[in-house]
């Protein structure tokens, strides 16, 4: 059966990070697998949203939504959007058959201190407002099905923690040995550099993926 996994945690947890380990890993073990990530969605078909708490239930809802339709179809959704509000996510959780949240919990000072993308400092400066975990709250998960401290953890053992829930919960199938390796990444490549001379936005160099 299908499945949506649903990273949830603070900008700069590392959602994107995992998101794409696992999504790699399923298109490397024959899923049928899509990427929605909360940057390439704001950029490619939620431009029109903010940030403000009714634009990001409707940018979450719509990706819960996507996530169902694609689901129906037999294709492993993986998502990584901060999506903020614990009543939200369980609209999701209704909607969605077989919905997995995953909380990449990582203390704001941690992600704070990474910033990755120097949001955090434009958002202490006052120059981004309503930023989730500074001016914007973050209702962590109560019961998500996986959880995982990338403060404490390193990548690789995060995402076996993720793989192994999944496995546990059968939703995708055991590794046969890592027998029948694809190059699944020079295929993604390819695809990206097709959709992008179609003039779909660009964030942070990924598209899609
Ligand atoms: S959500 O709240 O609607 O789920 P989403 O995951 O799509 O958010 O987008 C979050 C991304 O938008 C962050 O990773 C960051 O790059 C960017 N961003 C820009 N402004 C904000 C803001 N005010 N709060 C959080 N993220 C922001």
């Amino acid at each position: 059966m299908s499945f949506t996994l649903w990273f949830t945690g603070l900008s700069g947890s590392g959602k994107t990070t995992l998101s794409r380990a696992t999504y790699f890993e399923l298109l490397r073990r024959d899923m049928k697998a899509e990427l929605l990530d909360g940057d390439i969605i704001r950029t490619n078909f939620s431009q029109e949203l903010g940030f403000n708490k009714r634009d990001r239930d409707i940018n979450v809802k719509r990706i819960g939504f996507v996530a169902h339709l694609l689901n129906r179809h037999g294709v492993a959704v993986i998502v990584a959007a901060i999506a903020p509000y614990a009543e939200t996510r369980d609209l999701n959780r209704a909607l969605i058959d077989n919905y997995v949240e995953a909380y990449v919990n990582c203390p704001l000072e941690t992600a704070e201190q990474r910033d990755v993308k120097g949001l955090y400092a434009r958002a202490r400066a006052g120059e981004i407002a309503q930023f989730t975990g500074i001016t914007s709250p973050y209702e962590p998960p109560e019961n998500p099905e996986i959880e995982v401290r990338t403060d404490l953890e390193t990548e690789e053992e995060s995402f076996h923690a993720v793989l192994q829930a999944l496995e546990q919960r059968g939703c995708i199938p055991r590794r046969n040995g890592g027998e029948d390796e694809k190059d699944v990444v020079e295929e993604e490549q390819r695809r990206r550099e097709r959709l992008a001379e179609l003039g779909f936005a660009r964030k942070d160099g990924l598209l899609g993926c």
